[in-house]
């Protein structure tokens, strides 16, 4: 009993004073007067007391003046030999379009100081992203070029369409952990917001769930403010949707589709929410004009050897048409979601996973449907866009293009990821980013519409 007290004193004394406060990042909050700061201490078990650990925030580097601060939440992570705490502060009052700098304190431990520029309010001012899937912790290509352009200033937000760090459970962990310092640079200056893809399988998605902080009800009423509700408990890494600027932007799981032994009832909850959160979104379209949509696995396949691509009609029947439930083999395809994004007029679709870069010409159900406008297919196109952007680099490197079809318009095994640019109101410019070619400009497309539904719903 005594050596207990002894080691659980030892452990504590250890848990104040020896802590590297690591894996710092960020995602969005609520709205522009929010952010999250989400990090992760390797090989703890949570304090069973809630320890004030604290997100300090301000407008002013060197000064108390305007000192904020927020307590985060803990959450404790255990599977098999893999344990780690993670902590989660929701900073709140701040004021858009501003500065802030933070740091964390936990029991006598102070990270460094940290920087990031909350977003402007309204819809009249035009984002800058970051898009890119399959990152990994080995050969990560494209994060030297991402640091240079967070470092310039370059991207509000940044989007990671699934497969981290390959995998976030490898090596006890470790992986994980290793994968989330590398980022640490660019994730905590500049929101990092996720869904899932296959790499993020084991064991129900419960290593990515515990990394990230994806707000899922951004836009159930405000309640919870008043009702304070947990913000663990706030949390759905695996579909939600935020409104940046003119673009409303829905992230989603194409892994529902695939892993059905956690679960066939969750494919239906999401296209439900999906459908709800599309209608929501077509209300509100003359204030966010654009949609766009974020999944792992593309609808439209070009790459070989893949269980989920059917290489005679290159789709993904399961999430395109649809998933026969239970695989009853007479049952109906259910939950399409080609079908769906083209009724909403979902105006572009990112996806990742496979390790090139792809864009199609606007396409639904196998017709191109470019726009009549110009020359340029994107002018006023006349169906959605899909871009594969899977090629941000891991150790897996690149697989081999499928006999491509009349409907790909370019292809790419260069390293990279891609920028998207808001020119004005109705003008979205993409340019896909070259590691290979140092940082050079490897495809640029102009996207022009006039209204705020796409052509093919007016
Ligand atoms: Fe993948």
């Amino acid at each position: 009993m005594k050596s207990l007290l002894i080691i659980l004193l030892i452990s504590i004394i250890i848990d104040n004073y020896c802590l590297t406060l690591e894996q710092i990042h960020l995602s969005l909050g609520t709205n522009e007067t929010e952010m999250i700061v989400t990090w992760t201490i390797p090989e703890q078990t949570c304090p069973l007391q809630q320890q004030n650990a604290k997100v300090f925030y301000s407008r002013n580097n060197n000064s108390s003046k305007q000192l904020q601060s927020s307590i985060a939440e803990m959450e404790s992570f255990k599977d098999l030999d893999i344990k780690y705490c993670t902590y989660r502060a929701l900073l709140n009052s701040l004021k858009p379009n501003t500065t802030y700098f933070y740091w964390i304190e936990q029991g006598k431990n102070r990270s460094d100081i940290y920087e990031f520029k909350t977003l402007p309010i309204g819809n009249e001012w035009l984002p800058r992203f970051a898009i890119y899937g399959d990152l990994g912790y080995v050969n990560d290509q494209s994060l030297p070029y991402l640091k240079k352009d967070v470092e310039q200033n370059l991207f509000d937000v940044i989007f990671h369409v699934g497969d981290f760090a390959y995998d976030l459970c490898s090596e006890n962990g470790w992986c994980g952990h290793n994968f989330m310092r590398t980022i640490e640079p660019i994730a905590s200056k500049v929101p990092y917001m996720t869904c899932p893809g296959n790499h993020e399988e084991f064991n129900n998605f419960s290593h990515y769930d515990s990394r990230f902080s994806m707000i899922g009800d951004r836009f159930d009423n405000n309640d919870h403010l008043m009702q304070n509700i947990s913000l663990n408990k706030r949390l759905n890494n695996h579909y939600h949707s935020m409104n940046i600027g003119p673009i409303h932007i829905i992230m989603f799981s194409t892994e529902y589709y695939y892993y059905t032994e956690y679960g066939w009832q969750q494919i239906e909850q999401q296209y439900r929410w999906l459908e709800m959160d599309l209608k929501r979104a077509n209300e509100n379209r003359h204030q966010q004009p654009w949609i766009i949509v974020m999944g792992h696995r593309p609808l439209y396949c070009l790459k070989m050897g893949d269980d989920s691509c059917d290489h005679h009609t290159m789709e993904r029947k399961e999430i395109r048409q649809g998933i026969r439930m239970h695989r009853r083999p007479n049952s109906p395809r259910q939950y399409g979601l080609e079908d769906l994004f083209f009724k909403y007029g979902v105006d572009i679709q990112f996806y990742g996973h496979e390790h090139f870069y792809a864009r199609l010409d606007p396409i639904y159900n196998y017709t191109i449907l470019n726009g009549k406008h110009s020359n340029n297919p994107y002018d006023h196109p006349e169906g959605p866009i899909h871009i594969t952007t899977g090629s941000a680099g891991n150790l897996e490197f690149h697989p081999p293009f499928n006999q491509l079809k009349n409907w790909v318009s370019c292809h790419f095994l260069d390293y990279g990821y891609t920028r998207l640019v808001m020119i004005d109101k109705y003008h979205i410019r993409l340019q896909q980013i070259s590691d290979d070619q140092n940082g050079e400009i490897l495809d640029e497309i102009n996207i022009f519409k006039s209204q705020p539904q796409p052509q093919w719903m007016l």
